[in-house]
């Protein structure tokens, strides 16, 4: 029996998370193992109501759980920002879910943007940091001698780029990123054990070209990981270049390690060469603690209660999480299963099908069942 939280969240997310739950449930009963779910009320409605994002409670409950099946947030009547840090970044720091394990991955059936590739080109996954990088949140924004942070910012500024940080008019903020040698390394290990078990080869993401502090310690320590594994081939990209090679040549990866802020941007991107926003899966891991697995896009306010999303980049969140389980057949199943379902056209408009989040859902639990 596994104990799984779930957070439907906002918009869509209550609807496709029902859907990963069916589809989970039936690889139980094909693969010989409950599910004992155990729902969260967190999310808009209940931040508008109350205030709360994610209390005290919610996080002491959570803890007793390793996984964490999570649909999306955001919503029209909350303002940008709100919800997305104080729950989803909230949860990821909390629990130090470190590695982002995000599959680029064209199943068979789908339509990529790229001309002439297919599902055997598209196969890679982006091991993309989650803990550092710009995302630490500590940064000000203020306005000339209003802040009192002024003296520090001068230096900053005012001595770096000659800002006449001192005129009332002048309005300046800052961002800090933080790379360290601990939280590089611990997620770039992960990178390289994963590699070994596929085609042995590591590319690198940064801008050390012009960021050289913080890129310049990644660089360190990434080549520090690689003399570990003798191996793996690697190579250093520049993050602007391998925008480009996602598009000309998505072929050469096989494992990719990015720090936050790249990740996150180069990942929306895997998602549209691998058919979609709406086939992309994502796990927040940490493999000692308590881990969240999402679909990669919003909550799609507009659809809300439609039934109408496609809840396969959810339904595949619940395959990562299956594998996160020690369930590596049933979450293959579930693969399976997907492919099934696209291959028959038994899905959501969007991939060509007529049915709606709920019987797509179904049909794929279905196929599970009878695989
Ligand atoms: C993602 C999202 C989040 C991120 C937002 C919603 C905080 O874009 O999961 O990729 O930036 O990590
Ligand atoms: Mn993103």
């Amino acid at each position: 029996m596994y104990k799984v939280a779930a957070i439907g969240g906002d918009g869509i997310g209550p609807e496709i998370v029902d859907a990963g739950k069916g589809v989970l449930d039936a690889a139980g009963e094909k693969y010989g193992f409950d599910i004992d779910w155990t729902d969260f009320d967190i999310g808009a409605d209940r931040y508008l109501a109350t205030g709360d994002l994610l209390t005290e409670d919610d996080l002491k409950e959570l803890s007793a759980f390793k996984s964490i099946y999570f649909g999306s947030i955001g919503d029209d009547r909350v303002k940008p920002g709100i919800l997305e840090k104080g729950i989803l970044l909230g949860l990821r720091f909390h629990f130090d879910q470190y590695i982002n394990l995000r599959p680029v991955r064209m199943l068979a059936g789908t339509q990529t943007p790229l001309a002439g590739k297919g599902p055997e080109d598209i196969d890679f996954l982006v091991v993309r940091e989650n803990t550092e990088d710009f995302y630490v949140g500590i940064g000000s924004r203020f306005k000339g001698k209003e802040h009192r942070d002024l003296e520090v910012i001068r230096d900053i500024y005012s001595i770096k780029f000659g800002l006449d940080v001192e005129s009332d008019s002048e309005e300046i903020a800052y961002q800090i990123g933080v790379i360290s040698r601990e939280g590089s390394s611990r997620v770039m290990k992960y990178a390289f054990d994963v590699a070994m078990n596929r085609e042995k080869k590591v590319s690198s993401v940064d801008k050390a070209n012009v960021l050289t502090d913080v890129y310049g310690l990644w660089r360190d320590v990434f080549t520090e990981t690689a003399a570990c594994y003798p191996d793996v081939a690697t190579e250093f990209t520049f993050v602007d270049a391998i925008t480009m090679w996602f598009v000309k040549n998505p072929e050469w990866f096989d494992v990719v390690v990015a720090p936050n802020m790249f990740g996150d941007i180069i990942t929306d991107l895997g998602a549209m060469i691998q058919g979609g926003l709406g086939l992309a899966p994502g796990g927040n891991i940490n493999p000692e603690g308590t881990s969240l697995f999402e679909p990669i896009h919003g909550s799609a306010p507009k659809y809300k209660g439609m039934n109408q999303a496609n809840p396969i980049a959810t339904i595949w969140a619940g395959s990562l999480l299956l594998d996160d389980l020690g369930e590596p057949e049933a979450a293959a199943g579930v693969l399976t299963a997907i492919e099934k379902s696209i291959a028959a056209k038994q899905t959501t408009v969007d991939l060509g099908g007529s049915l709606g989040t709920r019987e797509a859902g179904a049909w794929i639990a279905d196929a599970v069942r009878n695989e």
